[in-house]
C-alpha cells in the first residue's frame, strides 16, 4: 500500500491532524533490562574523533553529519534545489543551573571568551570592537563561594561552547561546504539572498554559528543570523503549549515504565549520590531523570577530563561502569519520551509542529519559485532535534548528541513538461529510517511528505487550538 494512499484522506481538503503513533524498532537502546543491567557505553563518549571506518556510529561528543566521504549522490535525474539543515550545538561545559555537585574538575576558558558587544551597519559603529567575556571571581566578594564551588577555579561561562567544541563547529561547516557549495552554487562569502542561518535565544547556539560560518563561508567574518523572540521561538522551541506539557507528564510521572525505571535504578542512584553529595530528595532535578548526571559526566569525558570523585574522599569516584550505565539509561529515557510511549508522537507533533510548518513553507516557496533561498541552517538543542525525530517517528531513537544533524534535501526531477519534487532526509549523513508508512526518507514524493506533516500537525490555527486545549 503506498504512502499516498494511506494519507489520501488528507489530500485536497483542509489540513487536518490525525496523529498515528508508529512504535519504534526494538533495540538495546529501548530495552530497559539491557539499559540497567547490560554493559558498555551506547557509543563513543570519550572524544570528538570518530575513526573513518566507524563514521556514522553514535558519538555523543560529536555526532556524525553529512561529509563528502560518505555522501551518496542521487542519480542525475534528480537536481538538488534546496537544503535545510538543523543541528544541535557542539560540545560545551556543563550548565551552571545546579551547583550542588561539588566539583573536583575545573574548566579553563582563558582566551576563549564569549563574544558580546554591538555593531551597526551605518556610521562609525560599523567597525566597533569585538568584545569577549572572561568569567572571573574575586575572593573579596563573599558570595563567590556560596554560589557553588563549580565557579571557583574555573574560567568558563556555565554553559559555553569550549574551544574544542568551536573547532568541531568549524569542521562541521567545512564538511557541509564540501558537499553543498558545489551542488547548490554557494559562494565562499555568505549571501543573505540565498542563505540563512538561525539560532535560538540561548547564546551557545550563536557561539556555534561563529565556528560554522568560518567553515561554511570562509570569506565571511561578521554576519547577521535570525532569531525569534522567546514568546514564540519555534526552533528551541519555547512557544507555550499546555497540551504538550500535560502529555509530557503523562509520558513521565504518569507512565508505569517511566516510574519503574527510576525505582529500579535506586542502587545506582545511591552510589552516585554518595559520591556527589546530592541529597536523595533533592529539588534540583537529579532524581527525576538521569539528565543531570549524564550531562555532568559526559561533558567531562568528551573533554578528556576524569570522572568526578567525592570531595571529602578522593578515593571514592564515579567508575566507567557507572557512567556507562548512566549513558545507557539516558538513551533509554529519550527513546521512551520521544518514541516508545504511546503519546510520544502527539507530544512531538505539538512540540515541534510550528518548526515543521515553517519548513513546509520554505519548501513550498522554493517549489513555486517565490523564494531564492538555497540553503537554510538552524542551530538548536537536544530539545529541538529530539521532538523533530519524534515527529518524523525515526525507527531507532537515541539521545541526540553534540552536533547531531538532520538535513532536508529538496530535489526536482524534470519530466518532459512538468516537474516533480522529492525529499530526502539525512540523519547522521544517511537517509533516515522511520517507522511510518513513508519508510526510509529517501526520495519521497513531496506531496506524501506534506500529507504526513498535515496528518501530524494540521494547519497553524489547528496547532494553536491543540496547544491551548485542556
Ligand atoms: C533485552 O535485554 C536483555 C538483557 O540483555 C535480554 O535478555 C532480552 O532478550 C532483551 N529483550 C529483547 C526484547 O530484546
Ligand atoms: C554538573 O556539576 C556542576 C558543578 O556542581 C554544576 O554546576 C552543573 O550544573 C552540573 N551539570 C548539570 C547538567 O546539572
Ligand atoms: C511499557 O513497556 C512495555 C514493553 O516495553 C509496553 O508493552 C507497555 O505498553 C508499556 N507501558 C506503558 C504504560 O507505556
Ligand atoms: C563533605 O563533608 C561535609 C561535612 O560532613 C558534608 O557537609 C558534605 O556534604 C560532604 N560533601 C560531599 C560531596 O560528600
Ligand atoms: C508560494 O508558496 C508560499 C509558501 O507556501 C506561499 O506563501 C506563497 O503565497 C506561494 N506563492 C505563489 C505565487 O503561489
Amino acid at each position: 500500500m503506498s504512502a499516498a494512499f494511506l494519507f489520501a484522506p488528507f489530500f485536497g481538503i483542509v489540513a487536518h491532524a490525525a496523529v498515528v503513533h508508529y512504535p519504534p524498532a526494538s533495540s538495546t537502546i529501548n530495552n530497559f533490562t539491557f539499559s540497567l543491567d547490560g554493559s558498555g557505553s551506547p557509543g563513543i563518549f570519550s572524544s570528538s574523533a570518530t575513526p573513518d571506518k566507524l563514521y556514522g556510529e553514535y558519538n555523543w561528543c560529536n555526532m556524525p553529519h553529512v561529509r563528502d566521504r560518505e555522501y551518496k549522490t542521487p542519480s542525475k535525474d534528480f537536481v538538488l534545489q534546496y537544503v535545510e539543515v538543523i543541528q544541535r550545538h557542539h560540545k560545551r561545559t556543563p550548565y551552571g543551573s545546579n551547583t550542588f555537585f561539588k566539583e573536583d574538575v575545573t574548566w579553563n576558558c582563558v582566551g576563549e571568551g564569549v563574544l558580546s558587544g554591538l555593531k551597526t551597519s551605518r556610521g562609525p559603529g560599523s567597525d566597533a570592537a569585538d568584545i569577549q567575556w572572561q568569567a572571573s571571581t574575586n575572593p573579596f566578594n563573599p558570595w563567590t563561594t556560596t554560589v557553588g564551588p563549580g565557579f571557583v577555579g574555573s574560567t568558563c561561562q556555565f554553559p559555553q561552547i569550549t574551544g574544542e567544541g568551536l573547532g568541531d563547529a568549524i569542521t562541521h561547516g567545512t564538511d557541509l561546504r564540501g558537499v553543498y557549495a558545489k551542488r547548490l552554487g554557494l559562494g565562499s562569502r555568505f549571501d543573505p539572498s540565498t542563505s540563512q542561518i538561525r539560532v535560538t535565544n540561548n547564546v551557545i547556539t550563536s557561539q556555534v554559528a561563529s565556528g560554522l560560518v568560518k567553515g561554511l563561508f570562509p570569506q565571511s567574518t561578521g554576519i547577521e543570523v535570525f532569531v525569534q523572540a522567546p514568546a514564540f521561538d519555534s526552533l528551541e522551541p519555547t512557544y507555550p503549549c499546555n497540551k504538550a506539557n500535560s502529555l509530557k507528564t503523562t509520558i513521565t510521572t504518569g507512565n508505569a515504565n517511566w516510574t519503574n525505571h527510576l525505582s529500579a535504578s535506586a542502587d545506582l542512584y545511591a552510589k552516585l549520590d554518595s559520591i556527589s553529595g546530592i541529597a536523595t530528595q533533592d529539588t534540583g532535578g537529579w532524581h527525576v531523570s538521569f539528565d543531570h548526571y549524564y550531562d555532568n559526566m559526559s561533558a567531562k569525558q568528551c573533554h578528556a577530563k576524569t570522572l568526578p570523585c567525592n570531595l571529602n574522599d578522593t578515593s571514592s569516584c564515579v567508575t566507567q561502569d557507572m557512567a556507562n550505565t548512566v549513558y545507557r539509561l539516558g538513551n533509554w529515557e529519550y527513546s521512551h519520551q520521544y518514541r516508545d510511549a504511546p503519546e510520544s508522537a502527539q507530544y512531538s507533533a505539538l512540540k515541534y509542529g510550528a518548526w515543521m510548518l515553517e519548513l513546509k513553507g520554505h519548501l513550498q516557496a522554493k517549489m513555486n519559485k517565490s523564494s531564492k533561498l538555497k540553503y537554510v541552517h538552524n542551530i538548536g538543542h537536544d530539545g529541538s532535534v529530539s521532538p523533530l525525530l519524534g515527529f518524523l517517528q525515526i525507527s531507532n531513537m537515541v539521545w541526540p548528541g553534540m552536533g547531531a544533524e538532520v538535513v532536508f534535501e529538496l530535489y526536482e526531477k524534470s519530466k518532459q513538461r512538468d516537474s516533480e519534487f522529492f525529499i530526502r532526509v539525512l540523519w547522521g549523513g544517511q537517509p533516515m529510517e522511520t517507522s511510518t508508512p513513508l519508510g526510509v526518507l529517501d526520495m519521497v514524493p513531496i506531496n506524501n511528505f506534506f500529507a504526513y506533516i498535515d496528518s501530524m500537525v494540521g494547519s497553524g490555527s489547528e496547532l494553536l487550538a491543540a496547544c491551548n486545549s485542556n
